[in-house]
């Protein structure tokens, strides 16, 4: 069954149960530092209230394990949300219980409730039935628009949708199902993918998935160490999976069988010790120095891979390229990502940026609003770029009502 999107569904005068994804990251004094995920949900929030609608909105926030934690409170987020769109945003002191479901009731419409952090309860990630019914009583519709918890099977992502009439995804589910799934079904060609970071394991069916659908894989990242042990270089001190060369040089076989073409790095910056202020040089991928690390592409690689994102219909990055958070080893992932960006404004490039990592990269290099889509979801969008059924999607196609 197709999922119900919003236009699909009745809202008005009714209280529609919302889980949205609002597990952003806190410091020490509980104040956010990075909002996107709460601007993220606006699009569905703020339809939804000028359909008429009460919100009753419910999020995780950080691993509390089940317990109480009241530095994982959800006050910031509800005091965030409530400058974001202008009006009074409530929130409940727990999220299941008598006490939560009067707060509910109570509600006319385009008033916003919020719920305490759901993983306060162990039933949440057991998807327990009883909680997922509790949920369920506090809503009337669902709408689920937590891409980046798509990935988990808790009771707030896929219990609840058996115990509502009416269940859609949100605009933000629908656009990072769009961009992450669906584009790659029936992609622009060329399709590249660039992979980086600094593991292969966890990226094995990510790496399988995109073989069968790609063009061009570029690899850089600390995983291109990986893949240069794999074809028989020295790597000097670089980091490092023992376990995986294996699987890197069985990707290269494979490649090759497919007619895929994979492309390492020809040349790295390597540094003599792992820090911002190393003393650093520039050499060709089967010259680097014992006890030296490679902490970035070289310039012909970032030529290479520039050339290759230049000329691409679609493109689809999971990883940095260099060790980013030094600035000076974040010169590989910025040339490429500055390329995308000219080929995604001259040419219509969709440009597809991965949770995570690769998002947080791009946008402390201030590109994320030059890219076609760049995901909310970390571990969601490797599953659903692996090619992996999303349990909180799937629900929705079963059960939409
Ligand atoms: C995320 O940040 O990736 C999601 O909010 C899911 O969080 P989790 O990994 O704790 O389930």
């Amino acid at each position: 069954m197709k999922r119900k999107t919003l236009e699909d569904i009745q809202v008005a005068g009714k209280r529609v149960l919302v889980r949205v994804d609002f597990n952003v990251p806190l410091n020490d004094q509980q104040q956010i530092t990075d909002d996107t995920r709460i601007a993220a949900a606006l699009p569905t929030l703020k339809y939804l209230l000028e359909q008429g609608a009460a919100l009753v909105l419910m999020s995780h926030l950080g691993r509390p394990e089940g317990k109480i934690a009241p530095s994982m409170s959800l006050k910031p987020v509800a005091e965030r949300l409530a400058q974001f769109l202008d009006r009074p945003v409530q929130l409940a002191p727990d999220c299941v219980g008598p006490e939560v479901e009067h707060l509910a009731l109570q509600l006319r419409p385009g008033q916003v409730l919020i719920l305490e952090n759901l993983r306060f309860h162990p039933e949440e990630e057991a998807n327990e039935e009883q909680f997922s019914r509790q949920l369920a009583a506090l809503g009337e519709v669902y709408v689920n628009d937590a891409f980046g918890t798509a990935h988990r099977a808790h009771a707030s992502t896929e219990g609840v949708v058996h115990h509502l009439a009416v269940a859609a995804s949100g605009r933000l589910m629908e656009r990072e199902v769009q961009y992450l799934k669906d584009a790659l079904q029936q992609p622009r060609r060329p399709l590249v993918a660039i992979l980086g970071g600094v593991k292969v394991s966890g990226k094995i069916e990510l790496i399988e998935n995109l073989l069968n659908k790609v063009d061009t894989l570029l690899i850089g990242g600390g995983m291109a160490f990986t893949f240069f042990k794999g074809t028989g270089l020295e790597i000097g001190a670089s980091i490092l999976e023992a376990k995986r060369v294996e699987t890197a040089r069985q990707t290269l076989v494979q490649a090759e069988a497919r007619g895929v073409e994979l492309l390492l790095p020809v040349d790295c910056v390597v540094a003599d010790r792992f820090a911002a202020d190393a003393q650093t040089q520039v050499v060709a991928r089967e010259k680097i120095p014992a006890d030296w690390q490679g902490m970035d592409i070289g310039p012909q690689t970032r030529q290479l891979f520039a050339d290759r994102v230049s000329a691409a219909g679609t493109v689809i990055w999971n990883g940095p390229l260099g060790v980013c958070e030094m600035a000076p080893f974040a010169v590989g992932t910025r040339e490429v990502a500055q390329a995308l960006v000219r080929a995604t404004g001259e040419r219509g490039t969709l440009s597809i940026i991965g949770g995570g990592d690769t998002a947080g990269a791009i946008a402390q290099l201030g590109l994320s609003g030059q890219m076609t889509h760049v995901s909310t979801g970390g571990g969601a969008s490797l599953e659903c770029l692996s090619g992996l059924v999303l349990p909180g999607v799937a629900v929705l196609e079963r059960e939409g009502g």
